[in-house]
């Protein structure tokens, strides 16, 4: 499938108002992406859970403008102004009018809070993004409707009425935003770069990963460790480029999509063993990649390789299958089994809290997508 697909025919634009709103989750890569090309397009295959509890909620009001020069939008963080988001926003705005055409006709209203401390160093594009995402893909199925109505071609009806296209476009336009974010909107496993074994995979969006998953995964438990809350010293898209001429870069491309394979073969087998392998590497090749990258840096913390040894030490005196993953920052995500959850919840009040800043972490479990409010 190509980009064309998701440009939208011209729409009269007649509806004057209105408002939706969407909640989001984040989501925790298994298998990471780290590089990318031009357009957000990914140089390898990644794969998430989905999360249930870690979410965004956007609601978007539009109004309709006489100017149709520029773009215009506010955005709201808990009902505060945030203009340090608004760049952000601008950019997105520009990669999408070519999907969106409306977006120079409307005033927008962003309104949007975290279900998660803001200051948490939980990343929130992933869901913010999705979420904004989702909001105008309503705006453009209400703008396509109303034309609908008028209309005889069924060719409209096809592209925008069917859910698997609205989906598929919202998490378009959401890589656009962020790359981790078109792996946001479904559950509670989603594959997002193409993939020669998975059936429609695709570089340019998220899908569901389209297999029979085993038990052994069922409500698996993500406990997020907090170990350092504030702002990163590196963003993720400064870490994307510095895997171009990375010495490493092409050896790295190679092995995530075989890390991939491997993952699909434990989703069949339920073998918690091999995916604990596999995801520790993939959490640990990603920071191997930013301490290699020229310049380098180091975004784990001395209390995020304590708190790594003492899950290495519970699991070599207990038949635990709780193992570790990280993302761009220093934070530990601890997965598990949900039959697990009282004894990991045990071991982290009595030994893991105290490398938490403030004591703080959030229990999550793996979860099932985006929803409409
Ligand atoms: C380490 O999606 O935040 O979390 O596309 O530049 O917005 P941009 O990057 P982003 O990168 C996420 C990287 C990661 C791994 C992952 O989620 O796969």
């Amino acid at each position: 499938m190509q980009e064309q697909q998701f440009i939208s025919k011209a729409y009269t634009s007649s509806v004057e108002s209105g408002r939706f709103t969407w909640s989001s989750p984040s989501n925790i890569a298994l298998v990471k992406y780290w590089g990318k090309k031009e357009h957000q397009i990914p140089e390898n295959p990644s794969i998430s859970f989905t999360l249930d509890h870690c979410k965004t909620t956007t609601t978007v009001y539009f109004s309709k403008k006489e100017d149709r020069n520029d773009f215009s939008f506010d955005v709201f963080l808990d009902g505060k102004a945030q203009e340090d988001f608004k760049p952000k926003i601008e950019t997105f705005f520009k990669r999408v009018h070519a999907y969106l055409p409306f977006l120079n006709d409307y005033h927008f209203k962003i309104e949007t809070s975290n279900s998660f401390p803001h200051s948490s160093g939980i990343a929130s594009s992933a869901s913010g993004m999705s979420a904004l995402s989702l909001c105008l893909m309503s705006i453009e199925r209400a703008l396509m409707e109303q034309d609908l109505a008028t209309s005889t071609s069924t060719n409209i009806k096809e592209k925008v009425l069917t859910d698997s296209y609205f989906i598929q476009k919202a998490s378009f336009l959401a890589r656009l935003g962020s790359g981790s974010a078109c792996r946001s909107l479904e559950g509670d496993l989603v594959v997002w770069g193409a993939h020669k074994e998975i059936k429609g995979s695709s570089d340019l969006f998220g899908v569901k990963y389209p297999y029979d998953v085993h038990d052994n995964f069922k409500n698996y438990q993500d406990t997020i460790l907090l170990v350092d809350k504030g702002q990163k010293q590196v963003s993720s898209t400064v870490g994307h480029n510095l895997m171009h001429d990375h010495p490493f870069a092409q050896e790295r491309f190679k092995q995530a999509p075989k890390n991939v394979s491997r993952l699909m073969e434990v989703f069949k087998t339920g073998d918690l063993d091999a995916f604990i392998a596999i995801v520790e590497s993939e959490a640990l090749t990603l920071h191997a990649m930013m301490m290699t990258s020229m310049p380098y840096f180091i975004l784990m913390k001395p209390n995020t390789l304590k708190i790594i040894n003492k899950i290495w030490a519970y699991r070599a005196t207990t038949n635990s299958k709780v193992c570790f993953t990280l993302d761009a920052g220093a934070n530990v995500h601890m997965l598990y089994p949900e039959a697990e959850s009282d004894k990991i919840i045990e071991l982290i009040n009595n030994e893991l809290v105290a490398y938490c800043q403030n004591g703080h972490y959030i229990c999550d479990r793996i979860g099932f997508g985006a929803r409409q409010l």
